[in-house]
């Protein structure tokens, strides 16, 4: 057959001429979707996953639930003293020869918390997702890291009435947190960065800088042309 130049013309859309693509097909309803669609099933699920006025996971999903759904890689250690408040329909996943020290809280209520190989997080850190983690860091005593928000805008109600928000925090390979540094949501921390005692981090940190104080500023950065740390 031979092909006809004038059959699209300015008189017909080309589109018109075109063959119609078949739509794509919707995309299924999981059971997350219906569950969250349906005040019911939420209340039902949430009372199936934790107790009334409380927010920490039933015993059957701590044991049984969580150990099927969450991933843990070899040599990894989670101290039977932390608090693990851990739900199985969000992501919870810790690497190789990880550690998790005494007396941390890690929540993955509202955002997935993954955490690379040999990372530790050391004694009473608390981790509030959603938080990504790479390898090989290390974190002090009492690090806090909450990519959680709570709205505060409207005067006329309580704030614990107002919902929350959430902005995902990371933190880069070969990092070194300090003892009781405070890091807020949405903050990524670049590879090998130094955040120091005490700081709290509300600007991303570069890769290869010490950031101090409150709010924390880079003070040393690392220049690889004289391999030298050296001060900003
Ligand atoms: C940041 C740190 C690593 C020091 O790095 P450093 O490159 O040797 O820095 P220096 O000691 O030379 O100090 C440089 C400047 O930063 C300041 N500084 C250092 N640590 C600070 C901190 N935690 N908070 C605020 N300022 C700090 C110093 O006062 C100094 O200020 P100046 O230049 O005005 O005098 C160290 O102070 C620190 O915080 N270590 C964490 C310790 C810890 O938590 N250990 C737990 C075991 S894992």
């Amino acid at each position: 057959m031979k092909y006809d130049s004038t059959a699209i013309s300015q008189e017909s859309p080309v589109s018109e001429k075109l063959p119609k693509e078949s739509p794509l097909p919707p995309a299924p309803v999981t059971l997350k979707d219906r569950i969250k669609g349906s005040p019911t099933l939420t209340t039902l699920a949430r009372w199936l996953l934790m107790p009334a006025n409380e927010y920490r996971p039933r015993w059957w999903v701590r044991t049984f639930w969580n150990r099927l759904k969450h991933k843990r890689g070899d040599g990894s250690v989670i101290r039977p003293t932390n608090r693990m408040d851990v739900f199985p329909y969000n992501r919870f996943e810790i690497g190789e020869k990880t550690i998790i020290e005494d007396f941390c809280t890690v929540n993955n209520a509202v955002g997935d918390v993954i955490i690379g190989n040999r990372t530790l997080i050391g004694m009473s850190n608390v981790i509030i997702g959603p938080v990504t983690l790479g390898n090989h860091i290390l974190f002090a005593q009492n690090v806090v890291l909450s990519a959680l928000n709570h709205n505060f805008e409207d005067v006329t109600k309580p704030i614990a009435d107002q919902g929350f928000s959430t902005k995902p925090i990371r933190v880069d390979d070969g990092v070194w947190i300090g003892a009781n540094a405070v890091v807020v949501p949405g903050i990524h921390i670049g590879r090998n960065a130094v955040v120091a005692a005490g700081s709290v981090v509300t600007k991303d940190v570069p890769p290869y800088t010490v950031v101090v104080g409150n709010p924390a500023r880079p003070m040393k950065q690392y220049n690889f042309d004289t391999q030298q740390w050296e001060k900003i």
